[in-house]
């Protein structure tokens, strides 16, 4: 049904591995790698060994969210580093998304295309082929910890419509501001699959029943 991944950018750095093994074993259906250049974003974060050095620890999916500039120059690095699913932002590769998802692909890795607010669904209308997922940002990218931005609910049910039309079943991925008020509302609009990192990984309670709140929010939902 409704997957849920714990983004580490909320975890304790000092012990980033055991955060996300905490995450695995509380039932999280996979860990998103925030991964941000200082460009793309203002801020720079995680790398390539962030991913081999969790790999090896974990089953579960390793989703890896480029905020990146020239993604198509990283994709290998990232593939033989362990990532399931790549996903890359329009934004950064306006003029290259097809030929980037292909590439993503080519690894045999998952290849996922990321919306910024501000970015209309329609530059998705050509790259439906070659799409894995499709991560709408309901906060701006490159920071924990931020409001969500409930005027983007509309996009998700918007884009789940239109992938009903075309008959395609692309997973949903919602990314920012989820909790266990927000979390009900993308569900009811479509989301597949929950990205969610300070309401797992905070001072308030344990990881585990974090997750386990998160999940009762969103419990009895069918996208
Ligand atoms: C922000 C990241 C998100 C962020 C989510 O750019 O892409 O994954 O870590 O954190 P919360 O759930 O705290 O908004």
């Amino acid at each position: 049904m409704v997957k849920i991944e714990a983004s580490i950018l909320s975890a304790d750095f000092s012990r980033l591995g055991e955060q996300a093994v905490e995450a695995e074993s509380a039932g999280a259906d996979g860990i998103q790698v925030d991964v941000m250049d200082g460009r793309f974003v203002p801020r720079t974060n995680f790398g390539p060994e962030t991913v081999r050095t969790l790999r090896p620890l974990l089953k579960c999916t390793i989703d890896v969210h480029l905020m990146i500039v020239d993604p198509g120059l990283h994709i290998e690095t990232y593939a033989k580093a362990g990532a399931d699913r790549l996903i890359v932002h329009q934004e950064a590769c306006p003029q290259r998304l097809y030929e980037v998802l292909q590439s993503i692909r080519r690894f045999g890795v998952a290849a996922g295309v990321s919306i910024s607010p501000g970015t209309p669904l329609s530059v998705l209308e050509d790259v439906w082929d070659v799409t894995d997922a499709i991560q709408i940002m309901t906060v701006n990218p490159g920071l924990g910890g931020q409001p969500f931005l409930q005027d983007q609910v509309p996009k998700i049910r918007n884009l789940a419509r239109r992938l009903h039309e075309l008959g395609k079943s692309i997973p949903i991925v919602v990314d920012g501001g989820l909790n266990t008020n927000t979390a009900p509302l993308v569900v009811g609009a479509g989301a597949n699959i929950l990205v969610a990192g300070s309401s797992i990984y905070n001072r308030g309670a344990s990881v585990a029943k974090n997750l386990a709140a998160l999940q009762a929010s969103i419990s009895g939902f069918k996208p």
